[in-house]
């Protein structure tokens, strides 16, 4: 059994969503290119990220639900020492990621097109410099609670994953999930809280861009806040 059956099965997976049928070019990246730098998981086996990437690099950068994948392409483009690793669930979001890498000839991105849980469960620790976590789906409802990413047990898996003195990045546009995020980052062990100035979570940091997202939020009047924290030595 493949690991990542192994993981549908330890909890709800939010498996690959369909929306309307791919455009044909969309399609034939989706048949094309996405085999080629799909990240492979096998069973049992504890995947370094390091090693999916020749000549290796400097660094593994992970961005999990990447959207329509302009941050992804944007920081993948300006950083071509890193490795990256996107995650992204939504087959339309995954074909625009796949149409950023090809327009911009990216050598360095890697792509698990399912559940990112199933990603952060198979690869090694202390084998990340960083993560991106950008506005995650927000699940307002109390009921919804438990399928928010950012949770005890997905901030200790983050803990053990990124290296001392990497990065993890949360932004979040919606009141309830700011909330949330402050009342379980800060307090975590492993993380420290890079807030510099008591207004710099009002602003995206500066290596990064604005994605479609983003736009839409702000203009429905929603704000977004930015988060760093930095995993502390062990
Ligand atoms: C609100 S959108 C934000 C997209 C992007 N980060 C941005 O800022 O433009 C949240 C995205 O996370 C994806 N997502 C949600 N849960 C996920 C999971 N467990 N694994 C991978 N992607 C996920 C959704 O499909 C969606 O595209």
């Amino acid at each position: 059994m493949a690991q990542g059956e192994n993981q549908r099965q330890a909890f709800q997976f939010y498996g690959r969503r369909k929306g309307r049928p791919l455009r044909k070019g969309r399609q034939s990246l989706f048949d094309e290119l996405l085999p080629r730098i799909t990240v492979p998981l096998n069973a049992g086996v504890t995947l370094d990220p390091a090693t999916l990437f020749t000549p290796r690099k400097r660094a593994v950068w992970l961005e999990i639900g990447f959207g329509g994948g302009e941050h992804l392409a944007h920081q993948a483009a300006a950083n071509p020492e890193i490795g990256f690793i996107g995650c992204e669930v939504f087959e339309s979001g995954i074909a625009s990621g796949l149409s950023h890498i090809a327009d911009k000839k990216l050598e360095n991105v890697r792509i698990h097109p399912e559940d990112a849980r199933v990603l952060i469960a198979a690869l090694q620790p202390r084998s990340l410099d960083r993560v991106f976590l950008l506005f995650p789906d927000p699940w307002p409802k109390r009921r919804h609670e438990q399928r928010r990413f950012v949770t005890r047990g997905n901030l200790d898996r983050l803990a053990e994953l990124l290296r001392d003195g990497g990065e993890l990045r949360i932004a979040s546009d919606d009141p309830t999930y700011v909330e949330w995020t402050l009342r379980h980052a800060p307090i975590h062990p492993a993380f420290q809280w890079l807030a510099e100035s008591p207004g710099d979570w009002l602003e995206r940091p500066a290596d990064a861009i604005e994605t479609r997202y983003e736009t839409k939020a702000r203009e429905a009047g929603r704000v977004p806040h930015f988060f760093r924290f930095r995993r502390l030595p062990r």
